[in-house]
């Protein structure tokens, strides 16, 4: 046995000594000359600037503003006039929740219990927030979440890839360039969305002051971080004299010819274009129906306001729910135009979101998710095996996809019903048509006597058309 060479040339570990034996090194180098194989070099090197600890403290405040944003685009859905946006944010209210997702997958790898990031508050972002939802149009809104907290989101991600140790740490880094991944083609259109708006005539200064409000407003909570430097808050704030409350009246752009006075296309046109129980039209119908599922969009990415804290697992359910809707309605609309139409010249049906704007969301859940998608799910095998009968390949092929999302979203919708009320089944089912019926009668769309009418489930139904 040779006697160990000891080293304490190292600077950063001059108190430990190096033990080394000759024999061994030695053994190693010619172990190492006999290799054959160059593979390429990993460069990443050990260090980075972020315990567990304070790595954990940032991801719980990115966790928690990306839940914020998923829940407050929520809260916007119904009063989001322009189509291209209300779809587009359809989209963005998932993207913040598998954020959030993801978040909270690391976090609970980074020693913080579940139960304790789902519980986590910050009463500063949740000012922020309502701030921020305190928009006046639609366009400010796109600043406040896009230009203003989107952005200083996604700097801080990209710093944190930059700074964090690049292996102890590998699992973040990919988490944030996952939702980066999202983050830059969503912040590529609000920069184009907002420049359409402009160009489309909204004032440009209005939209600068109300940046550099938000902008303030988020310096003086410290940042994305919470660590930068605090500024003064602005004053006033929009909230100070009128707390946000989210919108209950479905509201849409001015292309659209909206009708609520009836769940029936041949009533609302008071015309048919097809005879009443024809293919022809059960398949307009139904194409329609997904287009005007832009109602959808608005039912469930209300319930995620709505609901807002209550089970995360829920509110990331409506998330993806709230996605597909918005995918329905832009398959309605594509299938629109292959059917040879404008699909701005056919009405639109505000009749479901109208009665369900206002409402409870376990009741409007029920009615959507219950009557809506239930009913869809009755239907729709029979209209897939004709469209396949006849050739119909542009029905078949969108019908297909549209029952696979349907009979997740009936699945998932049982779990979401859990959350939002202890009524059991059958109290739940009937409270839900007592209430659409008022509604229904109070919009014209029945002129049967209250008192002695509530309308049947099948009735219902047909005027949902999910
Ligand atoms: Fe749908
Ligand atoms: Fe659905």
């Amino acid at each position: 046995m040779s006697t160990p060479q000891s080293s304490n040339s190292t600077a950063s570990q001059n108190s430990i000594p190096t033990v080394s034996f000759a024999h061994q090194r030695a053994a190693a180098e010619e172990r190492k000359a006999a290799y054959p194989y160059r593979f390429p070099l990993d460069r990443r090197q050990l260090g980075g600037k972020y315990s567990v600890r304070e790595n954990a403290r940032r991801l719980l405040r990115f966790f928690y503003f990306e839940r914020r944003l998923m829940q407050a685009l929520g809260a916007w859905t119904l009063s989001i006039r322009e189509f291209e946006v209300k779809l587009e944010t359809g989209r963005h209210i998932f993207f913040h929740a598998d954020a959030a997702r993801l978040l909270r997958e690391r976090l609970n790898e980074q020693e913080i219990r579940l139960k304790d990031i789902d519980a986590f508050r910050d009463p500063e972002i949740d000012r922020f927030i309502d701030e921020m939802l305190s928009a006046q149009s639609a366009c400010e809104l796109l600043v406040g979440v896009h230009q203003v907290l989107g952005r200083a989101l996604s700097t801080a991600y990209r710093h944190h890839i930059d700074v964090t140790d690049p292996v102890t740490d590998a699992p973040t880094i990919r988490c944030l360039r996952r939702i980066l991944t999202d983050y830059e083609p969503m912040l590529e259109w609000a920069e184009s969305a907002i420049a359409a708006y402009v160009q489309g005539g909204v004032p440009e200064p209005g939209l600068a002051v109300w940046r550099w409000h938000l902008q303030r407003l988020l310096a003086s909570i410290g940042g994305a971080t919470g660590s930068d430097d605090r500024g003064e808050p602005p004053k006033p704030l929009r909230i100070d004299s009128k707390p946000f409350e989210r919108g209950t009246v479905p509201l849409r752009d001015v292309r659209f010819d909206t009708f609520k006075n009836t769940g029936d296309y041949d009533t609302a046109d008071e015309q048919e274009r097809f005879p009443k129980d024809s293919y022809e039209n059960l398949r307009l119908r139904f194409i329609r129906t997904q287009r005007d599922e832009v109602d959808a969009i608005e039912a469930f990415g209300t319930f995620i306001w709505d609901i807002r804290f209550k089970d995360f697992q829920s509110e990331y359910n409506l998330a993806r729910i709230t996605w597909d809707e918005a995918r329905h309605t832009e398959i309605g609309h594509r299938a629109l135009l292959a059917c040879g139409y404008d699909p701005f010249e056919l009405r639109n049906r505000l009749t479901g979101s109208t009665c369900r704007g206002p409402m409870e969301p376990a009741f409007a859940m029920a009615e959507i998710n219950l009557f809506g998608e239930v009913g869809v799910l009755k239907t729709i095998n029979n209209l897939i095996d004709t469209a396949a009968e006849r050739n119909d390949e542009l029905l078949r092929h969108i019908a297909d996809f549209i029952r696979a999302d349907e009979r997740t979203h009936v699945r998932k919708g049982q779990g979401i019903i859990k959350v939002m009320t202890d009524l059991e089944a059958k109290p739940l089912e009937e409270r839900t048509r007592e209430l659409f019926t008022e509604c229904h009668v109070s919009l014209g769309a029945f002129k049967k006597d209250m008192d002695v009418f509530t309308v049947s489930r099948e009735d219902l139904e047909h005027l949902v058309g999910e």
